[in-house]
């Protein structure tokens, strides 16, 4: 006979791998933001492109992303998440082998948008999956765990670069995101959906299945009528997401989107090569192997945030992560100030780039998608993550198109001070707003925030 232990064993292994698959949505978000940035080199010598067609097949993603999150958030709602992420992978999967085809500009570009589309809804509706399967006390490190294939996916996007550009085999780089696309799409048409999601749409038989079985066959009652308790509350569609009670909240997602965005880090992902050499390190090779330490200390210090989230908190990382980032941005930046008095700044500019790039991984970077998959009502969860994911793709856009004139205009080190002033703001925003949601359950949150409290004040 099987004992209660073994079932829970099994059946916390089935919500490890319900998370790992789900978390393929986020491996393909880094993968194909990452590969742009090597294949591009080869795409424009091949049609010949003027600089601002460059630019639009560079930014075709974010286009794409951008609708798609924002067109994506009512579907989430309404056809449940676990249908939205095998849309999304049949859309990676054509985007894909569409891009890899491609017999001209127009249509890799229609094929990047396409790709752009998935990523906008795949970064939002595979952590919000994620953490309506999985216990309280394992949501963080399950939810996190599709920030590090994200991060997985952009170091994975620099290897196939490096490998294939000897051949400027750029059309292989494309074709290889069909595969973890393939994964995706086969993987999730055996996982349960969300069992919040078929409460939100009384399918309560159902609900409780799959509760019994991702919580080991204990009692899900109560689970389920605490669920059930936040559906029991009027509908009110769209405006919903206006009431008095959830514009607050709606603000603290924009806001962690911005500071998420404005604190620099895609600067770092997409431009590592350009900053090394700013610092004065000359060869190519030197860049490149700049550009793989830096994907590196990100996925590492990911994996350390997915082992310290469930453990230490959410709180303590965000809040020593962007004190980390303050601190490793003005040295950056003072080395940028000072580098004709010394050439070995350049190695103090290298360290606080690989000390900011470790900060942000253990706190932005993960937690930014956990806490907008924590706080909001189950009835528009899926709108509200939306509206948060859009302002995180557009800041994420505006910040790439200026980094280089900022640097033009305020000068090397004034880019990198001005990034370290908003994560100063960050910081005392955080410190003010972001509260403790380690070990409740997302029924306690939102039971809370109804009862008129603020978010704050749910716990430190
Ligand atoms: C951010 C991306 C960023 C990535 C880097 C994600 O959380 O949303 O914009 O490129 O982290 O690891």
């Amino acid at each position: 006979m099987k004992t209660r232990t073994e079932d829970q064993h099994r059946s916390t292994l089935f919500v490890c791998l319900v998370a790992g698959i789900a978390a393929l949505a986020g491996l393909l978000f880094g993968y194909d933001t990452g590969v742009i940035s090597g294949a591009i080199l080869f795409i424009k010598q091949q049609f010949l492109l003027t600089p601002g067609r460059e630019e639009m097949v560079v930014s075709a993603v974010l286009l794409g992303a951008v609708i798609g999150a924002s067109v994506s958030g009512g579907v989430a709602d309404y056809f449940g998440r676990r249908r939205s992420i095998i849309v999304t992978a049949v859309l990676f999967l054509f985007g894909a082998v569409g891009s890899s085809l491609a017999p001209s500009i127009v249509v890799l570009v229609s094929c990047r948008v396409l790709i752009g589309l998935a990523i906008g809804v795949a970064s939002f509706v595979a952590p919000l999956y994620i953490s309506e399967i999985a216990p309280p006390h394992m949501r963080g490190g399950l939810v996190s765990l599709n920030q590090l294939m994200i991060t997985i996916g952009i170091m994975v996007a620099y290897v196939v670069d490096d490998a294939f550009s000897g051949g400027a085999s750029w059309r292989w780089m494309f074709g290889l995101g069909a595969v973890p696309a393939m994964v995706l799409m086969v993987g999730m048409i055996f996982l349960p959906p969300s069992p919040r999601w078929l409460v939100s749409r009384k399918d309560l038989d159902k609900a409780r299945a799959v509760l019994s079985r991702v919580r080991g066959g204990g009692d899900v009652e109560e689970e389920l009528r605490a669920v059930q308790g936040t559906m029991d509350q009027e509908a009110g569609g769209w405006s919903e997401l206006f009431r008095p009670w959830v514009r607050p909240v709606l603000f603290v997602g924009v806001a962690l989107a911005f500071f998420q965005q404005a604190t620099g880090i895609n600067t770092v992902i997409y431009y590592a090569p350009t900053i090394f050499e700013f610092a004065g390190f000359g060869s190519a090779k030197q860049a490149i192997g700049a550009t793989t330490i830096v994907g590196t200390v990100n996925v590492l210090m990911t994996v350390v945030a997915v082992w310290l989230l469930d453990r230490v908190g959410r709180r303590p990382l965000l809040l020593a992560g962007l004190a980390g980032m303050v601190v490793s941005l003005g040295v950056l930046g003072a080395a940028f100030h000072f580098s004709k008095f010394s050439d070995a700044l350049k190695w103090i500019a290298v360290g606080s780039l690989i000390c900011y790039i470790a900060s942000f991984a253990v706190s932005l970077g993960p937690i930014f998608w956990l806490i907008i998959a924590e706080i909001y009502p189950l009835r528009i969860r899926g709108r509200a993550m939306s509206l948060a994911t859009v302002a995180n793709w557009v800041f994420n856009f505006l910040v790439a198109m200026t980094f280089l004139t900022i640097t033009d205009t305020l000068g090397k080190a004034g880019a990198f001070w001005l990034y370290a002033g908003i994560a100063i703001a960050g910081f005392v925003f955080c410190y003010v707003f972001i509260p403790e949601t380690k070990g409740r359950t997302l029924e306690e949150i939102e039971e809370h925030l109804r009862s008129g409290r603020s978010l704050r004040s749910l716990g430190s």
